[in-house]
């Protein structure tokens, strides 16, 4: 069933519609954060007058087995049957883990997303990943499993912090070096010290129109999807370092310094052009700053590397690029040029 992408100002009638389709009874998962400053904003919509409400705690360290269960249990106490609705709303960590909740209670209710924060309406909320983190690794546990339909309304942008707006705008910079020179030009002329949030809107669907193309060619992430991974597997050793040190980073400026670090080996091995990404760096220097590490650190981040679950037959695997929208799947770097892109990334 292809995910339904709805772009809307009015959420509360984007709510009814989808909920006059005859459920027996209506969930809402929101965390601690959306609950107190997401839900007020849905509520008064009659179709969630009865609806149950399932709080979690924020941030990824609930995204656990704990709290899952506790998913479960509220729904199973709620008598949730599988004609039953979850409206999951909030940022990456509510819309995978309620997505993964509903996909496996009774096998599978149905489930609606509405992403609060950027990164999850360009990135986490589309396209059907679901899970949970496990043994101490990230998204180890879940299911693809794409919601019923996906609402996305920029009013929730105007009270996101500028942190957690560029977070999500580094997925946006990632899918614009994916697709071709105009996406990145204008991703690239963006203002994000003070950001147009009608432009961005609108910058927000060509996002979502590129990231749903790859997964409706490549769902489960065989070949094509791949592409997706730009940037994040520098980027995920950086923000795994980043926790080691308790000095947690979020995943967005990891990613934006992992592409420095990819755009780096795609010039060295690929022939992408330097001016471009001389260009694309200096904006991420402009508005990431640079991630704090020194050589000492180097060995640790190689390690984090090699451990990569995007990784097959024990050689690190990335995506680069021969051009701004010319994709290279399954391409690999020695370790004298990692360590030589290191370097690049602390002071190129
Ligand atoms: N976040 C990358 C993907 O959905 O494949």
């Amino acid at each position: 069933m292809l995910q339904q992408i709805i772009l809307s100002e009015n959420i509360k009638e984007e709510l009814s519609n989808l909920c006059s389709a005859g459920y027996d009874r209506i969930f809402i998962l929101a965390d601690e954060t959306t609950a107190a400053l997401c839900l007020p904003q849905i509520m008064g919509c009659t179709a969630l007058n009865e609806a149950g409400k399932i709080v979690i705690g924020s941030t990824d360290i609930h995204k656990n087995l704990d709290t899952l269960a506790k998913v479960w249990e509220a729904l199973a106490f709620g008598g949730a049957s599988r004609h039953s609705l979850l409206i999951c709303l909030g940022g990456g960590m509510v819309t995978d883990l309620g997505g993964f909740a509903a996909s496996t209670f009774k096998r599978g209710i149905r489930f609606i997303n509405v992403p609060t924060t950027l990164l999850a309406m360009v990135d986490a909320a589309v396209g059907g990943k679901t899970g949970i983190n496990f043994n101490g690794l990230k998204n180890e546990i879940g299911v693809f499993s794409e919601s019923l339909a996906v609402i996305i309304s920029t009013q929730f942008l105007r009270t996101l912090d500028k942190d957690n707006l560029r977070s999500g705008y580094a997925e946006m910079l990632k899918h614009a070096l994916l697709q071709d020179k105009d996406m990145w030009s204008e991703h690239l002329n963006f203002n994000l010290a003070c950001p147009d949030l009608g432009q961005l809107q609108e910058m927000v669907a060509q996002n979502i129109e590129v990231k749903s193309r790859i997964v409706r060619e490549d769902p489960r992430e065989r070949g094509l999807r791949k592409a997706l991974n730009l940037g994040h597997t520098v980027g995920h050793a950086f923000e795994s370092l980043a926790l080691e040190k308790q000095q947690p980073v979020l995943h967005g400026y990891a990613v934006a310094w992992g592409l420095v670090g990819e755009l780096f080996l795609s010039v060295k091995l690929k022939g992408f052009p330097q001016e471009k990404m001389r260009q694309t760096v200096s904006f991420i220097n402009e508005y990431y700053g640079r991630f704090p590490f020194a050589c000492k650190d180097y060995d640790r981040l190689y390690e984090l590397m090699r451990h990569d679950k995007k990784n097959a037959g024990g050689t690190i695997n990335f995506t680069l690029l021969s051009d701004v929208g010319n994709i290279c799947l399954d391409c690999h770097a020695g370790k004298d040029l990692l360590y030589e892109m290191f370097d690049f990334v602390r002071e190129g």
